[in-house]
């Protein structure tokens, strides 16, 4: 089924087949960067978790190495489930995960690479002392998982390790453990951090991003100690509602607990790295280009009897790199990381296009299913100022989307669209105007007309944009086959999409310009075009890598 066959992406990170979830346990060693996931190696359906291991020289071209875990064991019988990995100074590579046991207790686990000095990291061995963390008093059996890689304090030899979980009042929590050896583990004498209401925090996620003007352009190893100029964040994916929310805030090393800095804006009712399909994700620290990037799972919208029937299901995002945001000081910046512009081929560029009132116009840009687009636009002023009040209230998710028609929105791009429009995944900008003069920009995701096909949930995602004194509006999109992930204002907001067009794919795939606000005439000031090359993603072993 051709309709089926073109879902697949080309340059997201994909298995051969089957399912996949979370990236787990991300490290560079030896001149490879490794990705491990959650997958099941008999179907399309979750299930039967073991863990699937690629390597690769640039994060976009992938080898597909043998399975690294897989559940044989009674303290992981039930699925080698999500982990991290942690290098320790002396080269050692310590890999903590959770198995769910032979009675789905959920337990924490640690693996070491067989050969430390295979830089490919072929063979994992359990230790023989696993378990090494069971569920602590108070802690449901089955809400303790997914620990995160290790860091260090100063003046104390112990690392720490966060742990997700929930307590009996349903909040939403981080636990912390302090361990010299990796076997044998001390609780911390306080949680990390707790959030009513949140429930299971699954994937809790911990790092320092740099906070000072200037030293921002670089990620920060995950041991950099708190101090003027650190910044900590801590990440959960809440099992309710499945999404990633981080907020950014002060650790004490002291006593292993973290506070937010905005508590209106905490984790998991504040800031999400993404508004669309996104999950479970990890960052880790690139000490080659000095990053921290972040992996998350981008799963399936349509049916499982879809996904059964394309034998495969959910990609990877693109990884992106992750700084603080030190313009607002409020919100990361995540951006794809930039090998991904080596897969960039014939590009065209667009300037100065008049999007008056109510207007649709078609890019020549040939074959549109993998592209990298970078669009700027620019709202007409004297517009903006004739209106007392536009949209007060606004909310991505509960408007009409893109064909809805605002005073000062919406208006982007139309992608995976063919020429009738008939399907469209609309991409855009909204701004809303208060009777006191503030503005407030969102940016909007509508699948709403994605797809013509039935067995889909599709939805208009997104949230507030930051947009500060003099700065036009723009946006990243990076369009591959069956997914849209777009970041707007250098990545303050990100959306990302599944969408499973049936007419607009191959040669009849379009992109358009809109604007579909009633007053604001917008001008979209440069637009470029890049055709984006597939990239390899072999099979192993290969011929050659
Ligand atoms: C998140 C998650 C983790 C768990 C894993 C199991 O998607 O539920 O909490 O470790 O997936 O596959």
């Amino acid at each position: 089924n051709a309709m089926l066959a073109w879902q697949r992406t080309a340059f997201h990170f994909q298995p051969p087949k089957n399912w996949m979830n979370d990236p787990n346990g991300p490290l560079y060693h030896k001149g490879w960067y490794h990705l491990f996931y959650q997958w099941n190696p008999d179907s399309a359906v979750w299930g039967n978790i073991t863990w699937g291991h690629a390597v690769s020289r640039d994060l976009v071209h992938w080898l597909h190495l043998p399975l690294a875990m897989v559940p044989d064991h009674w303290y992981d019988a039930n699925g080698v489930w999500s982990g991290s990995a942690t290098k320790l100074p002396d080269g050692r590579i310590v890999m903590l995960y959770t198995g769910a046991t032979t009675e789905s207790v959920q337990v924490q686990n640690l693996a070491e690479p067989a050969d430390p000095s295979d830089p490919l990291l072929r063979e994992w061995v359990k230790s023989g002392a696993n378990p090494i963390l069971v569920p602590p008093p108070g802690i449901g059996l089955k809400d303790f998982r997914d620990p995160t890689t290790a860091w260090r304090v100063p003046n104390d030899t112990a690392w720490r390790v966060a742990i997700g979980s929930k307590d009996r009042s349903h909040a939403g929590l981080a636990l912390v453990y302090r361990t010299a050896d990796f076997v044998r583990y001390d609780p911390a004498p306080a949680l990390m951090h707790a959030v009513p209401g949140t429930g299971m925090w699954e994937c809790v996620d911990f790092y320092p991003v740099a906070a000072a003007a200037g030293e921002e352009i670089n990620g920060l190893e995950t041991s950099v100690p708190p101090g003027p100029g650190v910044k900590h964040v801590v990440k959960a994916s809440l099992d309710d509602d499945k999404h990633d929310y981080y907020a950014i805030g002060t650790y004490d090393a002291g006593a292993d607990s973290w506070t937010p800095d905005d508590a209106a804006s905490d984790v998991g009712i504040g800031l999400r790295y993404d508004y669309g399909k996104f999950y479970a994700s990890k960052t880790f620290y690139d000490p080659v280009l000095r990053r921290r990037v972040l992996w998350g799972w981008v799963g399936e919208t349509d049916s499982e009897r879809a996904d059964i029937l394309k034998g495969w299901a959910s990609v990877q995002s693109i990884p992106r790199t992750v700084l603080l945001d030190t313009k607002t000081g409020s919100n990361l910046l995540q951006w794809p990381v930039v090998e991904v512009e080596n897969l960039r081929m014939s590009g065209k560029s667009f300037a100065g296009v008049a999007l008056d009132r109510g207007s649709i116009v078609p890019l020549d840009v040939g074959k549109a299913t993998q592209l990298d687009i970078e669009a700027v636009f620019e709202v007409d002023a004297a517009a903006v100022q004739g209106v007392t009040e536009a949209d007060v209230g606004f909310n991505c998710s509960t408007s009409a989307g893109a064909a809805g028609r605002g005073l000062l929105g919406p208006f982007g791009l139309l992608v995976l669209a063919d020429d009738d429009l008939s399907e469209q995944t609309a991409v855009y900008f909204y701004l809303a105007k208060g009777t006191d003069g503030s503005l407030q920009t969102f940016f909007c995701q509508d699948e709403l007309r994605a797809s013509r096909a039935n067995d889909l949930v599709n939805r208009v995602y997104g949230s507030l944009v930051p947009v500060l004194h003099g700065e036009n509006l723009s946006v990243r999109i990076l369009v591959d086959h069956s997914i849209v992930e777009s970041f707007a204002q250098g990545g303050r907001t990100c959306v990302t999409s599944r969408v499973y067009p049936t007419r607009a794919i191959y040669d009849s795939a379009r992109v358009f310009l809109f604007n579909n606000a009633t007053s604001a005439r917008v001008t979209a000031k440069s637009v470029k075009v890049w055709q984006l090359n597939s990239a390899y993603i072999r099979p192993y072993p290969a011929t050659s890598l």
